[in-house]
């Protein structure tokens, strides 16, 4: 939700941050901008558009310190005007987050004088640092002075005329600081930094960096100086490129099998068997609470089936975003599970914060160790799917129900952990299998015609198919819904006509018939069924019924969700292919999203 960037004693900072803007776009792409310094004055370019849209423009502006911003439009539509830099005075800055309080600083500053040239929230910081520059000659102080005054989240890059350099501050939106061959670098996240900085560090909530010759300086609100810890750039935290695929979405289906592996193997050895074992012995909880949003929350569903039926105890789990404001009851004796893949859901975050200020132990699933609900976890349930660039979460949900069956089998027990384990080693190749066999293109040419696409599923079951519906109206924009196959004939099913194709997951094969008769319903009111199903689970009259079968291999239930989710997202890609949509980048939506 914006990426912003910044870099100090470079060569050319425009050809610099133009690079880490398109590392950053996943972040939102409803306008791109950079401001940089060069002869003592700032110039900027910024425009409404993807990343690409101020290519011929940036490419001839150098300058040895800049900043640069991708957007998702909070206030204010897309626009070259609401485009950030914003620049008042002396300064420009770039914002990732929302000033709260921005209305009332805006009458303020109008009343002082202080015109506004945009409808963002951001525009009153610059507003602020000029006002206070004036006041006190001292970029320090007027930084001190302008976040003093802001409600909200915030991570700035600040540019000052005559100040060569530049500022970043942290309060609840990331920000990343780097140093390698004499310059210093932020970002929001490290992929941006990569083949740039060497060392990086993690900035925390109210800090603030100081870039200035080479070097970088670090204090907190109030001004009191501060120390972080600088370590090697991760080496997982590559910049990603497309590498022959035509888009990142089948490019990260295709690496579910290396995702699966990969969560496997940070499992493997019984360090973080024991963390989980050890933390939920000594509070000795009694239920468990899971929390995420989007795809995370369809994770964290499917694996309560699972979880609930292991540890005999209640396994809830909320949206990230309604947990926040209803009075749940989690407390000492509740075990809370916060799972995102990026770690830096608002809502998600926020969430974790207020279960443990109940007194909750909590554990945050998460694909990204260094952000900012693992700071808030007491302990971190390791996802490895690798970096995601596709705003569409696949290769990582599947993480998420790996990683999650070994968390509750290692609250389970050694004995359950070992199963769970061996089965997950053995998704690998089950995945490697679906992926190369399955045939999405009927079905996708079926989904690109239809009014509408029904999903449904029952028990575990029923998770993927909302997966399902999320995947194809995130990427293809066709309408439709996920549902548990029971509720079907309870008011969707007036709905179905012969424009309308529904989708039945099935792979519990003990439930299989029930799935089965909620096909036979759409059939017989003139809709078109496909059915995804586990090998040997489709009874003999749904293949005759169904006009599309997907077969995939069975396997453990609880481990059944990131198996048949597949079909699901190569049927998702495919159609928004069909449709020419771009499943990389969804109209309106951003990958991580900062705000609340
Ligand atoms: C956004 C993305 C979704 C994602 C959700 C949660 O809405 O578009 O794809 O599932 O955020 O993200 P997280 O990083 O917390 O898993």
């Amino acid at each position: 939700m914006c990426g912003i960037i910044a870099c100090a004693g470079v060569k050319d900072a425009a050809r610099v941050l133009y690079g880490g803007l398109q590392d950053l776009e996943y972040r939102g792409y409803d306008s791109a901008g950079i401001s940089v310094l060069s002869g003592g004055k700032i110039h900027t370019v910024k425009r409404a558009g993807r990343v690409g849209a101020i290519a011929q423009a940036a490419a001839g502006l150098g300058g040895s310190c800049g900043i640069g911003h991708t957007r998702w439009a909070t206030h204010g539509r897309p626009s070259d005007a609401n485009a950030h830099p914003h620049v008042c005075g002396r300064f420009s800055v770039v914002h990732n987050g929302i000033i709260e309080n921005y209305a009332e600083l805006k009458k303020e500053l109008a009343c002082m004088g202080c015109t506004f040239f945009s409808q963002t929230d951001s525009e009153v910081v610059p507003q602020l640092l000029e006002r206070y520059y004036a006041e006190y000659n001292d970029l320090k102080q007027a930084v001190l002075s302008c976040v003093s005054r802001l409600k909200g989240a915030f991570a700035l890059a600040i540019l000052c005329e005559g100040e060569e350099g530049f500022v970043a501050v942290k309060y609840r939106n990331p920000i990343i600081v780097g140093t390698g061959g004499g310059a210093v670098y932020a970002a929001s996240d490290m992929p941006a930094l990569s083949g740039l900085a060497e060392n990086v560090a993690v900035l925390k909530d109210g800090q603030i960096a100081f870039a200035r010759g080479g070097k970088i300086s670090f204090c907190d609100f109030e001004g009191a100086a501060a120390s972080l810890t600088f370590s090697p750039l991760p080496a997982a935290a590559k910049s990603v490129r497309l590498g022959g695929f035509p888009h990142y979405m089948i490019k990260e289906i295709n690496e579910i099998p290396a995702a699966v592996k990969n969560t496997a193997a940070a499992f493997e050895g019984e360090d973080v068997a024991r963390t989980i074992a050890r933390a939920a012995k000594k509070r000795g909880f009694t239920s468990v609470m899971m929390c995420g949003c989007g795809t995370a929350y369809h994770s964290a569903l499917a694996a309560a089936y699972y979880g609930e039926e292991l540890l005999g105890m209640p396994v809830r789990v909320e949206t990230a975003g309604e947990f926040r404001y209803r009075k749940m009851a989690v407390g000492a004796d509740t075990l809370f599970v916060a799972v995102s893949q990026s770690g830096e859901t608002a809502d998600t975050v926020e969430a974790a914060r207020a279960a443990k200020q109940a007194g909750a132990t909590v554990a945050a699933v998460t694909n990204v160790p260094y952000s900012a609900l693992t700071g808030v976890a007491d302990f971190v349930v390791p996802v490895r799917a690798g970096t995601e660039i596709c705003v569409a979460a696949t290769k990582s949900y599947c993480g998420q129900i790996a990683a999650l069956a070994m968390f509750f089998a290692a609250l389970k027990g050694a004995g359950e952990y070992r199963s769970v384990l061996s089965a997950v080693k053995g998704a690998e190749a089950l995945c490697a299998q679906t992926i190369s066999r399955t045939v999405a293109e009927d079905v996708a040419r079926a989904c690109a015609s239809s009014s509408g696409v029904y999903f449904i599923g029952r028990g575990i079951d029923y998770p993927v198919a909302l997966e399902g519906s999320l995947k194809l109206k995130e990427v293809s924009y066709v309408p439709g819904e996920g549902y548990p196959a029971g509720e079907l004939k309870h008011g969707t099913i007036a709905l179905i006509d012969s424009g309308t194709l529904a989708v039945a997951v099935i792979t519990q094969c003990g439930l299989a018939e029930k799935t089965a008769s909620a096909v036979e319903q759409i059939c017989a009111r003139g809709g078109r069924a496909a059915v995804v199903c586990a090998e040997g689970c489709a009874p003999a009259h749904l293949r005759e019924r169904a006009e599309f079968l997907i077969e995939v291999p069975a396997c453990k239930s609880c481990l059944s969700p990131l198996v048949s989710v597949i079909p699901l997202q190569l049927i998702a890609y495919r159609t928004a292919v069909i449709l020419g949509r771009d499943p990389d980048k969804p109209r309106n939506l951003a990958k991580s999203v900062t705000v609340e």
